[in-house]
């Protein structure tokens, strides 16, 4: 019988992902095997026959030090099996914030962590990555590498829920989702002026033209403690420019912060499919499986320019 060329792995806690790209694909897939032993360390097994096949480990890294090793033994075991290509497809990708050294002494984390992934794996699709000054992946990625933008669907999204909308961005930093939605939308956009005095302490303020009676949008790349999305809201509604929408690519907050954002003024509250999340209503599965084909194929070897 012939065997499918290609495979999709699913990392622990990922089997809707691979299922989704796999039906995308039109391949099979198999759940990675992970035994966690009493010292603390993780045995990983793949139950598939992977020799001479394109092996596509699917799994997020939100939350990625406990998923970080088992990825990098899965991927060595999928090449030393035979593998014929293994790559990653991440919808999101953890460690990209902490591209520079902003304290003395600190680790450059992104590069660390492209550098680990670089060294076992042949090609990386994932989903608006955070670049900001680290422009593109490859600047820190070895391998092949295709940013899937979130973009297009969301745009289509607002098309078909929001009658007048104004793109906001919270910060500066966002000002390359936001372009590229209002240009996709066929809506003005602006960004707000943020400070971030520490983890859970943010400002915001209004830079730049208004559109009031329009719908206000607030998109941003991540959503992590929301405390960027909850000063930028509680802005909105403090200056009466009304119930923003709040858009993140990538769920990393909780239930509590989901609660506190409908609290403050939000309307609606969701996300891409790139992480999980009650919030999903954006789906990235048939735009990551064919950016997957393609950077396999090798057909696009480089991201997209931020
Ligand atoms: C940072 O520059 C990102 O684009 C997001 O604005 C940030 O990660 C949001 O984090 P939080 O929800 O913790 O404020």
């Amino acid at each position: 019988m012939k065997r499918e060329p290609t495979l999709v792995l699913a990392l622990p806690g990922c089997s809707p992902l691979a299922a989704a790209l796999a039906r995308s694909l039109r391949c099979g897939w198999s759940e990675l095997a992970l035994h966690h032993f009493p010292d603390g360390e993780t045995g990983v097994r793949i139950d598939a026959t992977v020799d001479g096949r394109r092996v596509v480990l699917a799994g997020s890294l939100d939350r990625p030090d406990a998923k970080t090793l088992p990825l990098i033994f899965a991927a060595d075991a999928a090449r030393e099996l035979g593998a014929a290509q293994v790559g990653l497809i991440a919808p999101y990708l953890a460690y990209m914030r902490q591209d520079t050294r902003f304290q003395p002494g600190e680790a450059v984390t992104s590069r660390s962590y492209a550098r680990l992934l670089s060294a076992s794996l042949d090609f990386l699709v994932t989903v608006d990555p955070h670049l900001h000054r680290v422009r593109r992946l490859d600047e820190i990625y070895s391998i092949r590498t295709q940013v899937v933008p979130a973009a297009p669907p969301i745009a289509r999204w607002l098309r078909g829920h929001v009658a007048s909308p104004w793109l906001i961005g919270p910060d500066e930093e966002s000002a390359q989702w936001v372009a590229e939605v209002s240009r996709l939308a066929d809506a003005p956009w602006s960004v707000l002026r943020k400070t971030r005095h520490g983890d859970r302490d943010v400002s915001v303020s209004l830079t730049g033209r208004e559109w009031p009676g329009r719908v206000p949008v607030l998109l941003d790349d991540i959503i992590s403690t929301g405390e960027t999305m909850l000063a930028a809201t509680s802005l909105l509604m403090s200056a009466g420019l009304g119930h923003p929408v709040c858009i993140g690519v990538h769920a990393l907050f909780d239930g509590e912060v989901h609660r506190r954002l409908l609290q403050c003024g939000a309307s609606r509250v969701l996300s891409c499919d790139t992480v999980a999340h009650p919030s999903n209503a954006i789906r990235m599965a048939p735009a990551l499986a064919r950016a997957s084909r393609q950077v396999s194929l090798g057909k696009s070897a480089a991201s997209r320019p931020a």
